[in-house]
């Protein structure tokens, strides 16, 4: 493994203490799970077009596959950046919008989705049309790593579900370091992975048989819930996603594990 690290970031001055080294393997796995192996498209091609596929059924497996706790998951993310009063809100890989709709119920503030797929963002935009929500809440098609918006543009920023899906994380981070308004909050809602017994135990069993066979009989894309519990289990959570936070700049950076550590909310300020 430390060869293979090596040669893929041979640019890159290492200490190879143990952190690093859990730091590095998984960057490196996490950048090869891809949703279809025997695709020539790249990781933001595939991640596009899965979601593309699984736009209609997405929000409803949603509720299934988390057995309906992201619900409370995404209030305590609204809660943290309504707090703030932000003018300015850039929800990042907004998928059908769901964070960007319950935003603008808590807060009068103009709100962005972005997204890489035009499939999610048309659900998005249904949904944002029965709720009246057209003049405040605009979904906009765009690739977190290559954000369409001025420096310093929004007072906060948010992404539920997204960063682990994101080609480079270091770049999508770095992009939303730079269109933060200083002093503004920037939370990442993710999956992370619980370390204790039995939960850990238990979480292994669901993402490794429940979630795919869930996938397989339920979605219109069976490797599609695959993807989403693999890229799960290699994603860096807790303090190694704090400590990316870090190095891309931001501060204040915590993390406040929910559910037994199944799923993780990071803030941060510039
Ligand atoms: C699991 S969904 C989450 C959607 C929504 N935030 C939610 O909480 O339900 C992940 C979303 O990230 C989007 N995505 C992945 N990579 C992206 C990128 N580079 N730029 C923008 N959106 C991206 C996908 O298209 C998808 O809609």
């Amino acid at each position: 493994m430390h060869n293979q690290i090596n040669k893929k970031y041979a640019s890159i001055p290492l200490d190879l203490n143990r952190s690093n080294v859990i730091y590095l393997s998984k960057k490196l796995m996490s950048s090869k799970v891809k949703p279809y192996k025997d695709s020539d498209l790249n990781k933001k091609e595939q991640v596009a077009q899965m979601f593309d596929t699984i736009s209609g059924e997405y929000d409803g497996l949603n509720r299934v596959i988390s057995f309906g706790i992201d619900i409370k998951w995404r209030q305590k993310v609204v809660n943290l950046v309504t707090a703030t009063e932000p003018k300015t809100i850039l929800d990042i890989a907004t998928g059908t919008g769901d964070l960007a709709i319950n935003m603008a119920k808590f807060n009068t503030g103009k709100i962005t989705g972005l997204d890489i797929s035009e499939g999610m963002l048309n659900v998005g935009r249904q949904k944002v049309k029965a709720e009246q929500l057209e003049n405040q809440v605009e979904l906009v098609v765009g690739d977190s790593e290559n954000l369409p918006f001025e420096t310093d543009s929004f007072d906060a920023i948010t992404v539920a579900f997204g960063v682990r899906n994101f080609e480079t994380l270091e770049k999508g981070l770095a992009e939303i370091y730079r269109v933060l308004k200083p002093n503004g909050i920037f939370v990442i809602l993710e999956t992370s992975v619980p370390t204790k017994f039995p939960f850990k135990q238990g979480y292994q069993f669901y993402s490794k048989f429940i979630l795919p066979t869930i996938g397989k009989l339920f979605s219109k894309d069976r490797v599609a819930y695959k993807y989403l519990s693999e890229s799960a289990s290699v994603f860096p959570y807790g303090e190694a996603l704090n400590n990316i936070l870090r190095k891309t700049g931001f501060i204040n950076v915590k993390d406040d594990p929910q559910t037994m550590g199944v799923a993780t909310i990071y803030s941060a300020s510039k």
